[in-house]
Parts: structure tokens; C-alpha cells; sequence
């Protein structure tokens, strides 16, 4: 009996390592078609420091031994499959399109933000079923945003701000109910603004400013019921303030100077009343400010706001001084 225990005993013992280096090395292929991909992809960027841990193990070592997970800026779940790639400001130097999206699987974050990064955005990144965050701003990144981004539905937060972007906003961004945060300011996006962001009920922060984008600002906007931060300025923005926007109770900034906004300002706008920060500034606008806005308890009299009065006040007498 107590032969066969121990006997029992050294056959674990001597199989115990085995088995486990059995198990690690399966799970470590499960990286390797990722690592692959990124090797790839530093093949082709600029030579970076940041990226000196992203190489192959010695030529003699068995290739389950291949995994990316302890690189730099990779994180991988526990079947060592890749999750998160964050390198941001990592002085990486080359294209997007270099990287195989369609290998990542599982990706759940993705950050190259403040980079050097160049190239377009490849319609494949719509593979990326499982991201939830997107963040390549600070880049020199050129194209249109492609329309395959509406596939990523599980994405909270999609940043592309300060690039080259052009072109119109997709009307599949619609699609990504999840989205909180959508900053796509400082880039040459030009047409206009997709009625369908108007069903991204979730959405608190809306950054387009500093792009080329035309056309009224679309009613549905005010369905955004969540959004705590606006900001619309510097475009080309036509028409009226719809009054809709007198629906976003949650609204704290709402930014929209230097357009081609036109009308009055609605009275609704007055139920704002978490507005800390209202500027409407360099636009054509007429009428008064609206008695309601004495409700806008929490508003702080900041320059800019007090310049679109007296702005607006001296456009008023101009008008005025004409009709006689
Ligand atoms: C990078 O992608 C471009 C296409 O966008 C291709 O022409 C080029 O050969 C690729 N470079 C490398 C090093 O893979
Ligand atoms: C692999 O090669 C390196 C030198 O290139 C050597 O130092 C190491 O002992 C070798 N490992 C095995 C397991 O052969
Ligand atoms: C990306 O990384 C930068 C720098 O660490 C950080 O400030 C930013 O919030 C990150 N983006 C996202 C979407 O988490
Ligand atoms: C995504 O949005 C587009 C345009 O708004 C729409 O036509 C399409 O049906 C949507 N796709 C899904 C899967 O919801
Ligand atoms: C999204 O918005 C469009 C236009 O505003 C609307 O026609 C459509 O029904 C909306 N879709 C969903 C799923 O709410
Ligand atoms: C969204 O806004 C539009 C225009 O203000 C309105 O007609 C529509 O009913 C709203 N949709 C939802 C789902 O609230």
C-alpha cells in the first residue's frame, strides 16, 4: 500500500512538469499568429526603442515558446491570446495599414496615440468584434474614417482626434450604442453631421470641433440625453440652434463659436440648467439672449461667452442704425 502511494507519488512528480509545460506551450501558439502579425508590422515602422523587446526568442528554442504577451505594450487573457496593444507616444514611426487587424481576435484595446503613425485607417478594423477602445489620436493619420468602424459595436470610447482625417463622419457611428466618448476634433472632416449620432443614448462627450464639417446641426442631437460635453466650433455649420437641444439636461459645455450658425437662440436652450460654459460666439446670430437664461444658475461669465454678448449686442445696433 504504502509502496503504491509513493510509487504513485514519483510518477506525478516526474510527470507534474511535463504536463504543465504541455499546457503553457499550447497556450503560448495561441499567440502566435499574433505575434507574427506584429513582428510584421515592426518590420515595417521606423526602427523604435520602445519596441526592442518585440523579437523571436534564439533560433535553437521550440517555437510554442513564441508568445507576445511579455512585450512591451501587449496584454494577453489567460489562453495567452492577445488583448490589449497600447504603445502610446512610443516614438512608433510607419503605417497603419501594416497592421493585420483581422489577427487580433480578441483585441479589447487598442492605443497608439501620440505617435507618428501615418497611413489610412484599413477597412478590416471592423474585424475587431470585441474592441472597446480606439484610440489613435495625435498621429498623422490621413483617409476617410471607414464605415466598417460602425461594426465595432462593443467600443465605449473611439478617439481620433488631432490627424489628417478627412472626409464625411460615417452614418454607422450610429451603430455603436456603447459609445461614451467620441472625440474626432482637429482633423479635415468635412460634410455633415449624421442624424444617426442622434441614437448613441450612451454618448457624454461629443468633441468635432476644428474640422470642415457643414450642414444644420441635425434636431436628433438632442435625443443624446447622457452628453455632458458638446463642442462644435470651428466649422462650417449652417442654420439654426435646434431646440432640441433644450433636451440635454446632463449638459455642462456646450461649445459652438466660429460657424455659420444662424437665428436666434432658442428659449429652450435657458433649461440647461447644469450649463456651466455656453459660447456662441463669431456666428451670425440675431434676436436677444433670452430671458430663460437667468435660469442658468451654475453658468460661469467666462470671456468668450461675455464677448458673443457684445458682439451680438453691437451686430444688434448695427442692424438697428441700417433701419433708419
Ligand atoms: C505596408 O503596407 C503597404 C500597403 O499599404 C504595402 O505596400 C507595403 O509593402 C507594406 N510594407 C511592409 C514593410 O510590409
Ligand atoms: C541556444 O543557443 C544559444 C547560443 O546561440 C546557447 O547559448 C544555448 O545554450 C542554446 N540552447 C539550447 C537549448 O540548445
Ligand atoms: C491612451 O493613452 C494615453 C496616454 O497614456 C491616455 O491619456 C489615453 O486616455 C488613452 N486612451 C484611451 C482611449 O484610453
Ligand atoms: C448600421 O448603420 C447603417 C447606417 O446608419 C445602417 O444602414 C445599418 O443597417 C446598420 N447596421 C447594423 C448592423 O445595425
Ligand atoms: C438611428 O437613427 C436614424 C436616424 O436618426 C433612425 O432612422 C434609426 O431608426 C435609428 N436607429 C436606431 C436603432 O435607433
Ligand atoms: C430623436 O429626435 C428627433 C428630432 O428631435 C425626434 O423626432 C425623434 O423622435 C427622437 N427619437 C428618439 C428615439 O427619441
Amino acid at each position: 500500500m504504502a509502496i503504491h502511494k509513493s510509487l504513485s507519488l514519483a510518477f506525478l512528480l516526474f510527470f507534474l512538469p511535463f504536463l504543465s509545460s504541455h499546457a503553457t506551450s499550447s497556450f503560448a501558439t495561441a499567440g502566435l499568429p499574433e505575434a507574427e502579425a506584429l513582428l510584421k508590422w515592426k518590420a515595417s515602422l521606423s526602427p523604435a526603442q520602445a519596441l526592442h523587446s518585440w523579437s523571436l526568442p534564439a533560433a535553437n528554442a521550440s517555437t510554442n515558446a513564441i508568445s507576445p504577451c511579455k512585450w512591451t505594450g501587449i496584454s494577453c487573457n489567460s489562453l495567452g491570446s492577445v488583448t490589449e496593444i497600447s504603445l502610446p507616444t512610443a516614438g512608433l514611426q510607419g503605417k497603419i495599414d501594416n497592421l493585420s487587424f483581422p489577427s487580433f481576435r480578441n483585441l479589447v484595446h487598442l492605443n497608439l496615440s501620440g505617435n507618428t503613425v501615418t497611413g489610412t485607417i484599413p477597412t478590416h478594423i471592423g474585424t475587431l468584434h470585441k474592441l472597446m477602445s480606439l484610440d489613435l489620436s495625435a498621429n498623422k493619420i490621413s483617409g476617410s474614417i471607414p464605415v466598417e468602424i460602425g461594426n465595432l459595436v462593443n467600443l465605449n470610447e473611439l478617439v481620433l482626434s488631432i490627424n489628417h482625417l478627412d472626409g464625411s463622419i460615417p452614418s454607422t457611428l450610429g451603430n455603436l450604442s456603447m459609445l461614451t466618448i467620441l472625440y474626432l476634433f482637429k482633423n479635415q472632416i468635412s460634410g455633415s453631421i449624421p442624424s444617426t449620432l442622434g441614437n448613441l443614448t450612451k454618448l457624454t462627450v461629443l468633441y468635432l470641433l476644428q474640422n470642415q464639417i457643414s450642414g444644420s446641426i441635425p434636431p436628433e442631437l438632442g435625443n443624446l440625453t447622457s452628453l455632458n460635453k458638446l463642442a462644435l466650433n470651428q466649422n462650417n455649420l449652417i442654420g439654426p440652434i435646434p431646440p432640441a437641444l433644450g433636451n440635454l439636461r446632463n449638459l455642462t459645455i456646450l461649445s459652438l463659436p466660429s460657424n455659420q450658425i444662424s437665428g436666434s437662440i432658442p428659449l429652450e436652450i435657458g433649461n440647461l440648467m447644469n450649463l456651466k460654459e455656453i459660447d456662441m460666439s463669431f456666428n451670425p446670430l440675431i434676436g436677444s439672449i433670452p430671458p430663460t437664461f437667468g435660469n442658468l444658475t451654475k453658468l460661469t461669465f467666462f470671456v468668450p461667452y461675455l464677448l458673443s454678448i457684445i458682439l451680438f449686442l453691437a451686430s444688434r445696433n448695427d442692424k438697428h442704425d441700417k433701419s433708419f
